[in-house]
């Protein structure tokens, strides 16, 4: 693992000294590199990859604005080290007026001086290589800030040549915009604007135009946002709300559907904003832009996709397309439901036609998973059967800052103290996403060592106090040492760095059982999840993977128990016990 880490960040510096002008360098590989690309295709880092999703404004202030910063980021790199993560995917940096925290904006190659500088920059990516971290930086590609210099051109007047970049529409009639679609935070997705008497169209707030990516011009200039960061070094890009890029021409009214939602907006389906073919030969001009570079350059997708057949069309039918689709299904199952785990494991298993899976639990737009998970008692041990989850399967796991210490959602309990503007609009039934946002939790120190400010930006949970790295550092049971153990696991054990997945005992609804087998030794690890309150005794028969073993030795569980190894006919396991052990 670290040497493959070692060659793609040799082939990531070898493409830096190429780059001759910045945008062009994708165009200038010795041959020796186009080489090792091949090579390194064949089994590319992020298949192996743990990455860590850090949303900069929270994870750490280095200088006591009580903002989090990249300096911040930087300074916390040998922590991640530790952690055992093997590239970090910030949340956007970029210059933006911050109405979407970062989400709009309004300068797609600089540095928001909130975090830093380029030169800052630089710096985290050279720091973060030195300890074979990649960077993944965030691809808003569907819409800019409404203070893009793009947007400010496009809506100066009708004839403007930056008009096309986005999209307007006239109305149906004074007031009434183009057609009924809603934006995801509420109320119409139009806009009016009266300098030109049309309506501009926006799927998020009103501050965030949609680009026009019908238009070539756009295009280009996106994917040159891509050359401009890869020369940077970076190692791949997660692509935002990516299945929105494309709306119907013909601009067909969604259809509507029974009931309203927090906004008090009528539901609708998202029929003709959401996943147009068009997508798909976007997203193949992106692979191909970011395969131009060496070292293997990840793009993971956005996409809260409703079904299978929706996720995998994203890895591309050549897979030629995303290489890492977020898997939203498994994410939000919402409840420890083992025949909905298993059957959404096996569906991705099945069906991904090579395509490698890539599961996560939380992120910075939904409540944490400890609060979703949790039974409310039981959390800090359903934390960690949802860490063996991710870290035990075939797929590529996502950790999302402070999940590691089992950080709770921490809403605001006042409109007035909420920031971000879906929670305004939404109050109180929607309280935005200010909850899953706050703080990291470093230690007891002011303000859980995040920043010295007498004011941060959200406030830190008051449970900082007993939940924080520094505590959770010196205590073996903690969540985070279970982290750094399952994280380590996954990478010394071939089976489950590269083998095989098998469901086991189907038929079983409270303890999710599954082997993971090494095609080359044939040695095989089982994992068992106890998602019920009752203490279990499990019962395997592995004659059909082809296996004689009788018992199983542990190599990590929890609750932790001096347990020596158990027959295979009868595995006792605890309330929300995770087990993991080598079969023999
Ligand atoms: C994605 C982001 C979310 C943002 C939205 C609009 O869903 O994850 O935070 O608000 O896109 O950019």
């Amino acid at each position: 693992m670290i040497d493959r880490f070692r060659s793609l960040f040799a082939l990531l510096t070898l493409s830096l000294l190429f780059a001759t002008d910045g945008m062009h360098a994708q165009q200038t590989p010795s041959l020796a590199t186009s080489q090792q690309i091949q090579q390194d295709a064949g089994d590319p880092w992020w298949k192996h990859a743990v990455i860590y999703e850090i949303y900069p404004r929270s994870f750490q202030d280095s200088n006591g604005d009580g903002i989090g910063d990249i300096n911040g980021v930087t300074e916390r790199l040998d922590y991640l080290e530790t952690l055992g993560v093997d590239a970090i995917w910030i949340t956007p940096i970029y210059p933006s007026p911050q109405v979407d925290f970062g989400y709009d904006i309004s300068d797609y190659t600089a540095i928001d001086p909130q975090y830093g500088t380029m030169a800052d920059f630089d710096r985290l990516v050279k720091e973060a290589r030195k300890r074979n971290i990649g960077v993944i930086m965030d691809f808003v590609a569907n819409h800019t800030s409404d203070q893009n210099p793009w947007f400010i051109e496009s809506r100066s007047s009708r004839t403007n040549p930056k008009r096309d970049w986005y999209i307007w529409r006239n109305g149906k009639g004074p007031g009434q915009p183009p057609n009924n679609w809603l934006s995801w935070f509420g109320h119409s997705a139009w806009q009016f604007d009266p300098r030109t008497d049309q309506y501009y169209y926006h799927y998020f707030y009103r501050e965030q135009p949609d680009l026009n990516w019908r238009n070539p011009a756009v295009q280009q200039a996106m994917y040159n946002v891509l050359r401009f960061w890869l020369d940077r070094g970076v190692a791949g890009f997660r692509i935002d709300a990516v299945s929105r890029l494309y709306e119907d021409p013909n601009l067909h009214d969604d259809p509507v559907l029974p009931g309203t939602n927090a906004y008090g907006d009528p539901n609708i389906e998202h029929k003709y904003t959401d996943n147009l073919p068009e997508v798909h030969d976007s997203l193949r001009v992106m692979r191909k832009v970011v395969d131009a570079y060496p070292g293997s350059p990840v793009l993971i997708s956005e996409a809260d996709e409703p079904n299978i057949t929706e996720l995998t069309k994203m890895y591309g039918s050549k897979l030629d397309e995303v290489q890492l689709p977020m898997d939203f299904q498994v994410a939000d199952v919402n409840q420890l439901s083992v025949p909905k785990f298993r059957e959404l494991l096996d569906e991705i298993e099945h069906n991904a036609k090579g395509g490698q899976p890539y599961f996560f639990f939380s992120n910075h737009d939904q409540d944490r998973a400890w609060n979703r998970y949790g039974d409310g008692v039981h959390n800090d041990d359903i934390a960690k059967l949802m860490a063996a989850l991710l870290l035990t399967t075939r797929a590529t796991p996502q950790l999302y800052y402070g999940e590691e210490i089992g950080m709770a959602t921490t809403p605001p309990t006042r409109k007035e103290d909420v920031k971000d503007p879906s929670g305004k609009i939404g109050w109180p039934k929607e309280k935005g996403r200010d909850g899953e946002r706050t703080p990291m939790q470093w230690d007891t120190s002011k303000n859980a060592g995040f920043s010295t400010a007498d004011k941060t930006w959200l406030p830190v949970p008051a449970s900082y106090k007993q939940r924080n790295v520094a505590v959770q550092e010196k205590n073996p049971d903690s969540i985070l040492n279970f982290y750094k153990q399952l994280i380590s696991l996954r990478r010394s054990q071939p089976a489950l760095r590269d083998g095989s997945y098998d469901s086991l005992n189907r038929q079983d609804d409270q303890v999710l059982s599954y082997l993971r087998k090494d095609p080359n030794s044939g040695e095989a690890v089982l994992v068992v999840l106890n998602m019920s309150s009752q203490p279990k005794t499990v019962s395997y028969d592995l004659k059909s993977q082809g296996m004689n073993a009788a018992i199983v030795k542990p190599l990590l569980s929890n609750p932790r128990e001096s347990v020596l190894s158990m027959p295979l006919n009868a595995v006792h396991v605890a309330p929300f016990e995770t087990f993991i052990g080598i079969v023999q």
